[in-house]
């Protein structure tokens, strides 16, 4: 079967359980229930993550850790016990077992990775969200919506293949030949793009969204001989003059002066034009910020099935209509929200937001009419040049409509936790739970993550593959 057509219904990571057959709309208690409930303990076991450590290079850094503190608390007592035989009523063994103590609460706090790695986003102390007050694990702890598929099924790739995958791709980023896309994909979206790309082995791939020509680059590391179609109003090359950028050599750019929307091009031309018969090997990227669902309903008019969405924002944010906006619904497990001002979800979403650049409040979530889909019940579009108010109706029309073609919605994981990227921007709260967990330092250096600049790891916004059909 070729790459492109090999989907599974096996678990992996960011795939969920399926849903509850139906909750009514608009279920307060539920949303409180789950806001509560969900602060989970993380979802690997020690054995899972020392697994995942052995597919690069073996040897997990939690248990080291774990042995360690245990033989100090066994030699602790074994002294305190033979200090207290031999100098009862004396003040000796009392000093000495202070002494102990002190070295090892010292050495708990030198060899925790999560002491060290806090950068805080305010003055606020982050220390509470890291360990200490047992919210580590607080990824998705506000709900993670997802999109439901028409027969459930998911990707075939698991977490060991992601963890490979970003392994072999750190040196290759490390020879991007932009090093700093501001304004354009930072590390995880590059290896999710990268990752997907490599994965499908498509016979085209297609981008619509392409600024100075770095996700040009990406898609050509994962396909070295692949012919790409770049559609974007800019060419990369007008970037050259002030700086890097990259114009590929085997790619057909509608930029520029030649510039052609991707739902106004002529894609039955196009394809023959590259020799392309087979609609389901071909790959399109979109990350032009254009409304999600227009981009779906043009792509399956064409004909394609295989589409990743750069940003794929949550609700109450961004600049476009996207699918976790549009999939945010009560009925999904996950999704759904109140605007009461009282609630726990409120609560949660203020404090959140002293740690989160891009945590929302409720007031910031919510419009008139206690509206929060969308943002604030809007449905953007074009860099939100356009601004249309959308019925919660429409909206829940709208993610029906997606549930009616979808056959796989797969959310790309963050690369890692925030205590080891520092990153301060989106919050873990309302994201799955990161490739590379809090707390799991050496994996992270081990993969090369360490000499990365921290600013690469601050552009998270829930990347998205999509298979889709009619
Ligand atoms: C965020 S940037 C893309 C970043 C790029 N993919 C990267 O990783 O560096 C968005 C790009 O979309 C382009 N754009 C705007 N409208 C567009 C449209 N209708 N179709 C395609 N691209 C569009 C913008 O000019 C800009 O270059």
């Amino acid at each position: 079967m070729s790459p492109l057509t090999t989907l599974s219904y096996t678990n992996c990571v960011g795939a969920r359980s399926s849903p509850p057959p139906s909750a009514s709309p608009h279920s307060n208690h539920k949303m409180l229930e789950r806001v509560l409930s969900s602060r989970r303990s993380t979802p690997h076991s020690d054995d899972t993550a020392d697994d995942e450590d052995d597919a690069v290079n073996g040897g997990g850094d939690k248990s080291k850790t774990k042995k360690h503190q245990h033989m100090f608390f066994h030699a602790t007592n074994r002294a305190s016990y033979y200090l207290t035989r031999m100098g009862s009523g004396g003040y000796w063994p009392c000093v000495i077992a202070l002494c102990l103590i002190l070295v090892l609460v010292s050495s708990l706090l030198l060899s925790s990775p999560g002491f060290v790695c806090i950068s805080p986003y305010n003055p606020v102390s982050r220390a509470g969200f890291f360990g200490f007050d047992g919210l580590e694990s607080d990824f998705g702890s506000l709900g993670v919506p997802w999109c439901r598929s028409k027969h459930g099924k998911t990707v075939e790739w698991t977490s060991k293949d992601l963890l490979k995958g970003l392994e072999e791709f750190v040196p290759i980023y490390e020879t991007r030949p932009i090093n700093n896309n501001m304004y354009g994909m930072g590390f995880d979206h590059s290896f999710g793009l990268w990752f997907i790309a490599r994965w499908l082995k498509p016979d085209l791939m297609i981008e619509s969204g392409a600024f100075k020509g770095h996700s040009t680059w990406v898609l050509r590391q994962a396909m070295p001989d692949t012919p790409i179609i770049s559609l974007s109003p800019r060419h990369p090359e007008k970037y050259l003059k002030k700086g890097p950028a990259y114009v590929d050599g085997n790619c057909t750019y509608y930029a520029g002066k030649d510039f052609v929307d991707f739902g106004t091009l002529d894609w039955p031309k196009e394809l023959k034009k590259h020799g392309i018969t087979d609609l389901s090997r071909v790959l399109i990227f979109f990350d032009d910020h254009q409304n999600e669902l227009k981009r779906i309903k043009q792509a399956l008019k064409a004909g394609f099935r295989h589409l990743v969405f750069e940003d794929n924002y949550d609700t109450g944010t961004g600049d476009h209509y996207s699918l976790r906006q549009i999939c945010d619904q009560s009925y999904i497990r996950g999704g759904g929200h109140s605007c009461f001002k009282d609630s726990d979800e409120a609560r949660i979403r203020t404090i959140r937001k002293k740690f989160w650049e891009k945590a929302v409040t409720i007031d910031e979530l919510c419009g008139p009419s206690d509206a929060w889909w969308g943002v604030r019940g809007y449905m953007r579009d074009n860099f939100n040049h356009s601004n249309k108010p959308i019925s919660y109706i429409e909206h829940f029309q709208n993610s029906r409509f997606v549930e009616s073609i979808l056959d796989v919605y797969w959310e790309l994981p963050p690369v890692a936790g925030p205590s080891l990227t520092h990153q301060t921007r989106y919050d873990p709260a309302r994201t799955p739970t990161p490739i590379v967990e809090d707390g799991r330092y050496g994996l992270f250096r081990r993969l090369g993550l360490t000499r990365l600049d921290t600013s690469v790891f601050n552009g998270y916004t829930q990347m998205v593959y999509l298979q889709i059909s009619h």
